[in-house]
Order: C-alpha cells, then sequence, then structure tokens
C-alpha cells in the first residue's frame, strides 16, 4: 500500500470511529487563539487536512463570513463530516484529495492557507511547503501548526504508535523551508493549551509580498 493510502486509511477509521471529536476538541486549544487573533476578510481561504471541519467551520462561519472558503482533504470519511458541518454555508467547498497532487482551480490565489497537524504526514514537506506559498495571493500569510517536529519529546513515538511514516523535522527546518519558498516575515513559535501530553505545538507562519 502506498504511503498516502495508509495514511487515507487512518483517517477513514478516526472518522468513522468516533468523528475525529476527541482530536478536534484537543486541537483547537491551541487553534483558536491564532484564528480567533485574526482579521475578517472578503478574500479566499484555504485549509490543508481539514480533518473532521471545526476549524473549517469556524473561519466560513466567522472570519471569512463574507469571504470564500475551500479545504482540501484526502480522508473521504473526514471529508464527509466537514461537509455535513458547513451544508448550510454557500462559501465552502472541499475538495477530496491529497494536497500535493491537488489540482487548484485555475487562477485561484489564497489569502490565508492553514494547517493544524497535516505537515508531516507529508513525506516530502519540502514540497507542500513551497506548493501552499506558491499559491498565496500578494499579502497572503501561510500558518502551518504541528506537535510532531524533533525537539518534542512527547511525540517520539507517535510514527510507531500510528503505524504510518512520519516525517520528523526540527522546528529550524520548518523555518528556512519557510524562507526558502520565498515567504518574508517568517516567525516561529511553540503554545500549549488543551492536553499537554501532546507536548508544545509548533507554529510557523509567514506572508507572501
Ligand atoms: C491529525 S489530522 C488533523 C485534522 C485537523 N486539521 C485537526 O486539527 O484536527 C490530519 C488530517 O490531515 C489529512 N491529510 C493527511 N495527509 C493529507 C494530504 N496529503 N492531503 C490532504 N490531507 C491530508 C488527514 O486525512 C487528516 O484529516
Amino acid at each position: 500500500m502506498s504511503h498516502e493510502l495508509e495514511v487515507e486509511a487512518l483517517f477513514d477509521e478516526w472518522a468513522i470511529e468516533d468523528g475525529a471529536v476527541d482530536m478536534a476538541r484537543e486541537h483547537w486549544a491551541r487553534v483558536e487563539p491564532v484564528l480567533s487573533a485574526l482579521a475578517p476578510s472578503t478574500g479566499r481561504y484555504l485549509e490543508i487536512g481539514p480533518g473532521n471541519g471545526y476549524a473549517l467551520e469556524y473561519m466560513a462561519r466567522s472570519k471569512f463570513a463574507s469571504g470564500h472558503c475551500l479545504a482540501v482533504e484526502l480522508s473521504q470519511e473526514m471529508a464527509r463530516m466537514c461537509a455535513t458541518r458547513v451544508s448550510d454555508l454557500d462559501n465552502v467547498e472541499i475538495d477530496v484529495e491529497s494536497f500535493l497532487n491537488w489540482r487548484p482551480p485555475a487562477g485561484s490565489h489564497f489569502d490565508l492557507i492553514f494547517s493544524m497537524e497535516v505537515f508531516y504526514y507529508f513525506e516530502d514537506i519540502t514540497a507542500a511547503i513551497k506548493k501552499a506559498a506558491s499559491l498565496l495571493a500578494p499579502g497572503g500569510e501561510l500558518i502551518v501548526m504541528v506537535d510532531y517536529y524533533e525537539e518534542s519529546h512527547e511525540s517520539q513515538d507517535w510514527a510507531q504508535e500510528l503505524g504510518v511514516k512520519l516525517t520528523r523535522w526540527p522546528q529550524a527546518r520548518y523555518l528556512d523551508a519557510f524562507k526558502a519558498a520565498g515567504l518574508q516575515a517568517v516567525t516561529q513559535e511553540v503554545k500549549s493549551g488543551g492536553v499537554d501530553e501532546h507536548g508544545l505545538t509548533l507554529c510557523t507562519r509567514g506572508k507572501r509580498t
């Protein structure tokens, strides 16, 4: 089975098992302070790997309520849950595809691209950062949050526990890859909140000028 098929099967199973509710609740504690601090926008939002769609729904109902939201999700079952959450909204689309293979609508650029706990599932994180950076509109921002990175002691056994290959970068490599992708004002911080046994969440962000 290919790596992507293994990841897809894992998340299909999580979605079917319990709707990924616990995962979403734990992640929201780290994500909420980041997203709630953003200014409302009439532009375009892209979320990579939205899982059950808690952040996508928040953005579509609040910050991008007057804009447009698009999500790219590998797992059919997770995408189904996202679709249910936002079924009453007409400013959201969900594409079921791997982000790296995904072809964005011609000419589309995004004012914010966000992802929580997804990038280490990519075998080629550099390619994913480059692709996301290339999809930003001028002034647009890329925000990538991960709990699985080299300095995080708490996450070191996850690949073994999940039974899938994960890519474990040190913090500095995310910073360097953002800069190498041409992003400016690149910053990084670690965030706590929610379930502390998962360690700290690394949040890297950068803008296209
Ligand atoms: C750990 S979950 C995180 C979900 C959600 N962002 C959250 O904060 O709860 C990882 C998600 O990324 C998705 N994913 C993994 N690889 C992907 C890829 N190549 N393209 C798009 N989505 C992917 C999975 O299907 C899953 O929904």
